[in-house]
């Protein structure tokens, strides 16, 4: 059978893809392979839109040409794989395609070969029918063939080729670290691995390659990047999978100038070379201090304003008993804009979840503020939050009062809601902008401790390495993000590279010697002996591609993804392993039955 196919297959053999032939190649004779996407009869012919991954071709079947190939095309059914032989010629007028490429031409059929019948595709290969999620999962290889997901792969392609372009030529070498490893504190759970041979005994899977590119750094490689296979048992969201890619890189003998520099560099090169957009370079970069106040989070979306305005001193002297134990009262102004009285009180939902329980809201008008608040309000606070807020006629006042977490958490998240659902900007713009200057830690309330706002390696600006002992909620650390459209796009650090340093980073986050021993006690000891001050960042390879393709769901862009619940309906992992393997990996499981 395998002899048969192989022999019959060299007759024919593809001259051209679908996506290419125009009227330069008017009276060519031509092979093409592909699927059958449409079929349609007409007036004693059949015509098939051919489809590969290059795009589709119009062929025509005609007894005249061919009596055998017109007969055997009336059995074609979608996804049908077909091979044909014939003459490229001039679409009769007026049926041309002036959007597509090969819309100028057709194939006037003489051999058709059959290569592959397909049963009923459970989904349409169309990107105008696109399935639901679960059925798109399941049948993944049949989503992959619709246009639009070609398309992400290939930009997916580009992006990845011109990373390693750009930083194979400023000297970074690819280096790969393991994929078997101990613990990576980037405090999500690690995935674990049984080890057959050390019975009990488990490996982790990688978070990130962050020990080991420091461990680089000190073996002397100075540049390292990888595109990075990560793993992390955490909660999916839509920018989040359990395996995703990271361009993970390291640097030597730099400071945090250089890493902003480098990345700058590298995203305007991808973003040229992938989608042809020019980036402008330097992106600015907004400490965090700023960003919180003015955004209220530290992913501020700078594609359009609507800057946060505080008006804590200003409310807390009104009649307004909420106000007036408020810790905190900040707002944000809509202009020229109205709302239904239902649509302000479905406002509510998009802050509830943030913790705020009310959200007021201020109309003005000819130069009158309308609220139910208002009353408690003079007319000098009034004209005073009229300043503050930049409002004028037509304008509407959105104010949050509670703890500062969750006035800037509530307003963050109505200030994105409004810039989408306004339209306040243009979909296809790319915004970028560093956060720097974030604090070491984070005061954690449930557990009643500092955490780190990066990872334990983040070493404290040189200016605030004293204040670790006295105030450490003072100390600013050399950590920054890159944030695009709102979405944080990469982390990274300059890392301590000082065996004192690290010990007294660890004790405020309350890790023991120890335990810091038994963790990491590997980079610890190497750091003894001569390790270079380094740093690095790590951009989510994901998240960027399909900011780029104009998505934020990162399953766009990711070949075979989990679904939210971990899960692959096609291959149906996770699954319940084989007793015998189980056995032989001294594992036993401990799930109750429901
Ligand atoms: P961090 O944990 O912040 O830093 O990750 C870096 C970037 O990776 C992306 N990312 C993800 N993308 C998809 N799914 C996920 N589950 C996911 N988690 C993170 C984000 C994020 O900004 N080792 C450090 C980097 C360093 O310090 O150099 C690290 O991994 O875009």
């Amino acid at each position: 059978m395998f002899i048969y196919f192989f022999r019959k297959r060299t007759v024919m053999r593809r001259t051209h893809t679908c996506g290419e032939l125009t009227k330069n190649e008017i009276g060519s004779k031509v092979v093409l392979d592909g699927w059958v996407h449409v079929r349609r009869d007409h007036g004693g012919l059949t015509f098939i839109d051919l489809r590969d991954r290059y795009g589709f071709t119009q062929i025509v079947f005609d007894p005249k040409t061919s009596k055998q190939a017109h007969e055997l095309a009336y059995n074609l059914r979608r996804e049908d794989v077909i091979e044909i032989e014939g003459v490229v010629r001039q679409r009769p007028e007026g049926t041309e395609n002036p959007k597509m490429i090969t819309g100028d031409v057709e194939i006037s059929v003489s051999k058709l070969e059959i290569l592959n019948k397909s049963e009923t595709p459970p989904l349409e290969v169309d990107d105008r029918v696109v399935a639901n999620d679960d059925a798109r999962l399941k049948f993944r290889y049949l989503d992959l063939r619709r246009p639009m997901m070609q398309k992400h792969l290939l930009i997916r392609h580009k992006a990845m080729q011109a990373t390693r372009e750009y930083l194979n030529s400023k000297g970074f070498l690819e280096i790969e670290t393991p994929l078997l490893v101990r613990n990576t504190p980037e405090g999500a759970r690690d995935f674990l691995v049984p080890s057959r041979i050390n019975p009990g005994k488990t490996y982790s899977l990688p978070q990130s390659p962050q020990l080991y590119k420091q461990l680089l750094m000190v073996g002397g490689c100075d540049r390292y990047y990888q595109l990075a296979r990560c793993l992390r048992d955490e909660d999916l969201r839509v920018d989040r999978q359990l395996e995703f890619t990271q361009i993970d890189l390291e640097m030597s003998f730099i400071n945090e100038f250089d890493i902003y520099e480098l990345a700058d560099a590298l995203m305007k090169h991808i973003f040229k070379k992938t989608i042809d957009v020019d980036l402008k370079i330097p992106f600015p970069r907004i400490p965090y201090k700023e960003a919180m106040e003015k955004y209220g989070c530290d992913k501020p979306d700078l594609r359009f304003g609507m800057e946060l305005f505080n008006v804590t001193d200003t409310l807390k002297k009104s009649e307004f008993e909420i106000f007036k134990k408020a810790e905190m009262i900040k707002g944000l102004c809509v202009k020229k804009c109205s709302f239904t009285r239902k649509e302000l009180d479905h406002l509510i939902n998009t802050v509830k979840p943030y913790g705020a329980k009310g959200l007021v809201s201020i109309k003005i008008e000819k130069g009158e503020m309308e609220s139910s608040v208002t009353k408690y309000m003079n007319t000098g606070i009034q004209s005073e939050l009229k300043k503050k807020s930049g409002a004028g006629d037509g304008d509407v006042i959105f104010l949050v009062a509670d703890k500062p977490n969750v006035v800037n958490a509530s307003l963050a998240a109505l200030r994105n809601h409004f810039g989408k659902e306004l339209k306040l900007y243009n979909e296809k713009d790319f915004k970028f902008c560093w956060v720097v200057d974030y604090p070491m830690f984070g005061w954690n309330e449930e557990e009643e401790k500092w955490e780190p706002m990066h990872h334990v390696f983040t070493m404290p600006k040189p200016e605030h390495i004293a204040l670790l002992d006295k105030d450490p909620s003072k100390v600013l650390g050399q950590l920054y993000d890159l944030v695009l459209n709102g979405i944080e796009i990469a982390s990274g650090s300059i890392r301590i590279h000082r065996p004192d340093i690290q010990e007294k980073v660890l004790s405020i986050i309350g890790i023991s010697k120890e335990e810091a021993n038994e963790k990491f006690g590997f980079l610890m000891e190497a750091f003894k002996y001569g390790a270079p001050p380094h740093g690095g960042v790590a951009p989510g390879f994901d998240r960027l591609v399909a900011l780029m393709c104009g998505f934020n769901d990162i399953r766009e862009v990711i070949a075979f993804p989990k679904t939210k619940a971990g899960e692959c309906p096609m291959d149906g992992c996770p699954s319940v392993p084989d007793a015998n393997l189980l056995k032989e990996l001294h594992m036993k499981f401990d799930v109750g039955k429901k």
